[in-house]
């Protein structure tokens, strides 16, 4: 009997490590533990024994059990495992994490910043909340003035100061010129302010918040040569040496005489065609400083002459050659898909 027990465990033992899939161990294991099984058949010959050794080879029987038990868990756990084991091949090539880039707005604040700091102007930004009287009167704008209903102000609701009015989110960079003013003292001033305005606008072409450079620039004997100059240096570098600039006059509060900056247009080369109509796309205002926005900023207008600039950089960065951008919004939509092409 212990023999032809011990001849059935080599033989299950053999057949459990030979085994390569769970289906062919459960059919071993069902072969030893079924109910016909080769160690149950054994087990009922028990009764057949003497008292003596009924308990010897129970004892045996309950030990090969265990270990044919044991064996079978073992080789389905290393069976699983290697089913489920994944090969590193430290030669491939990794995966490179996708990488980002600056949004195009604040590629192109880069930029402008570049082109101005170049020629000597200071990069500055003043706060995007602002008193009235920074945004409006020290620009010459009285409180009844028509021209500031174009600006469609958004107004924080606060107590107004006493001498500055109310707080206002900053409708136009020009709120920078008299606190540049007041910052540098005395002339010369050349200064390139880019920060974020706010007014109640959304429709293809508008956000309600966008970004606009100011330039500004005090000194003894500037004239409109300067200011002109200046212009053709940015649209030679910014936009190319093809683009030509024009001025057409206008009318500004803060400055006297002032003017409308028009690039020629990039797609029709000037020409005229469907996105610009005559052949020029419209940059923004300028003109020369007007006294009374001097005399804000305590400077001597029978001293000091300068000329001023206000344009929006994402309607600037629109019309570089080549980009055809529908809607405006899409700059702020977040959609990388977009974002990614620049
Ligand atoms: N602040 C004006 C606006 O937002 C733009 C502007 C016009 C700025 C003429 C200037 C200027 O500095 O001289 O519409």
């Amino acid at each position: 009997m212990e023999e032809t027990l011990l001849k059935l465990v080599d033989k299950s033992k053999k057949e459990i490590s030979a085994a390569s899939t769970i289906a062919t161990l459960n059919s071993i294991f069902l072969n030893i533990f079924g109910q016909s099984g080769t160690l149950m058949k054994i087990t009922k010959e028990l009764k057949h024994l003497s008292e003596e050794e009924k308990p010897k080879i129970g004892a045996l029987i309950n030990r090969y059990k265990k270990e044919l038990e044991n064996a079978i868990k073992k080789k389905k756990a290393r069976i699983i495992e290697q089913e489920t084991k994944v090969d590193i091949d430290v030669t491939i090539p990794g995966i490179r994490p996708p990488l980002g880039h600056l949004h195009l707005v604040t590629q192109a604040i880069l930029q402008i910043s570049r082109i101005f700091e170049k020629i000597g102007f200071t990069r500055v930004r003043y706060p995007e909340i602002d008193w009235e009287w920074y945004s409006f009167e020290s620009l010459n704008m009285t409180k009844d003035s028509p021209a500031r209903d174009d600006f469609e102000t958004f107004f924080i609701e606060a107590d107004p100061h006493p001498k500055f009015g109310k707080m206002v989110l900053s409708p136009h960079t020009s709120s920078g010129q008299v606190r540049e003013m007041e910052r540098v003292g005395s002339p010369p001033i050349r200064m390139i302010n880019i920060a974020k305005c706010y007014r109640p606008n959304w429709d293809i072409s508008h956000t309600p918040m966008f970004h606009q450079f100011e330039g500004l620039v005090i000194d003894k004997s500037i004239n409109i040569t300067h200011l002109k100059g200046t212009f053709d240096y940015f649209a030679r570098v910014f936009f190319g040496p093809k683009r030509k600039i024009r001025l057409r006059p206008f009318h500004f509060q803060f400055t006297e005489p002032s003017f409308e900056v028009d690039i020629t247009c990039g797609v029709c080369d000037g020409k005229g065609c469907k996105l610009c109509k005559e052949g020029w796309l419209e940059l923004g205002g300028s003109g020369m400083v007007h006294p009374n926005v001097l005399k804000a900023g305590k400077i001597d207008p029978n001293i000091y002459t300068g000329y001023a600039f206000g344009w929006g950089i994402e309607r600037t960065y629109m019309m570089k050659e080549g980009l055809k951008i529908e809607d405006l919004r899409l700059l702020y939509s977040n959609d990388t898909r977009f974002l990614d092409q620049f």
